[in-house]
């Protein structure tokens, strides 16, 4: 057994932290020393999340904290306490690839696939905070994290076609809602009409039939008025 494995054995060296990864919390118990990537795959098993450099160049380990993508190789485990970590297993949804992903195959953006974690993962950060990004901020970005397959000008088509999705889903939903809400705006002005015309009618009715018997209703008076009303007409009469 090496030094470090006895030094991870014994308890003296070792920390109890909670993270919160994906939306789950996991309790890992290491030593402060140790980075986020390596508890995430080591002890979290999320693989998913790749070791290039452990310099912080290549972005291979690149996950999102707090909704900003981080080098994961450069920062300690125990850091990550109390916040909102993601990895690239939370993009798909079981089977079912998320758009980002898609993306990437359909423009071909990846092809040993090493470093296609960590471009996912600064892609997703990227378009959470700028979903209106040009392709030219795109490039920028991606310049960030190394890949040495792709020449990087289908990485930047697969964010940028994700990206003008995710803008034009939006609007269909926006438009959607605008819709509904005209909708209901004149579905509620019909029934106000309705039943502005039905006070009427029963208004008009009950002039027509009760009038007599009940004076306030039409005149806009108490019955009580009218009978003063009307005893002071009698009197004055
Ligand atoms: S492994 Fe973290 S930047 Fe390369
Ligand atoms: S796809 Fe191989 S390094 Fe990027």
């Amino acid at each position: 057994m090496t030094e470090t494995a006895h030094r991870e054995a014994d308890p003296r060296h070792q920390q109890l932290i909670s993270l919160h990864v994906n939306g789950e919390a996991h309790e890992v118990l290491t030593e402060a020393r140790r980075t986020l990537v390596d508890v995430l795959r080591h002890d979290l098993r999320l693989t998913g999340t790749h070791v290039g450099c452990e310099h912080g160049i290549c972005g291979a380990c690149t996950v999102l904290l707090d909704g900003a993508p981080v080098r994961a190789c450069l920062m300690f485990a125990a850091q990550a306490e109390g916040r909102e970590l993601r990895t690239v297993e939370s993009l798909a949804d079981g089977r079912e690839l998320s758009d980002l992903q898609r993306a990437f195959g359909e423009h071909h953006g990846l092809q040993c696939g090493f470093c296609t974690p960590g471009f996912l993962m600064l892609a997703e950060g990227f378009l959470a905070e700028r979903p209106q990004a040009s392709k030219e901020e795109i490039r920028e970005v991606v310049a960030s994290n190394l890949c040495r397959c792709t020449g990087y000008q289908t990485i930047v088509e697969a964010i940028d076609d994700c990206a003008t999705r995710r803008r034009a889903a939006l609007q269909q939903r926006l438009d959607e809602t605008r819709t509904d809400e005209t909708r209901t705006d004149e579905a509620r002005t019909d029934d106000a009409r309705t039943d502005d015309a039905r006070t009427d009618e029963v208004s008009a009715d009950e002039v027509s039939k009760g009038g007599a018997r009940t004076p306030g209703a039409v005149t806009g008076g108490t019955e009580e008025q009218e009978e003063v009303r009307c005893g002071s007409t009698a009197r004055s009469r």
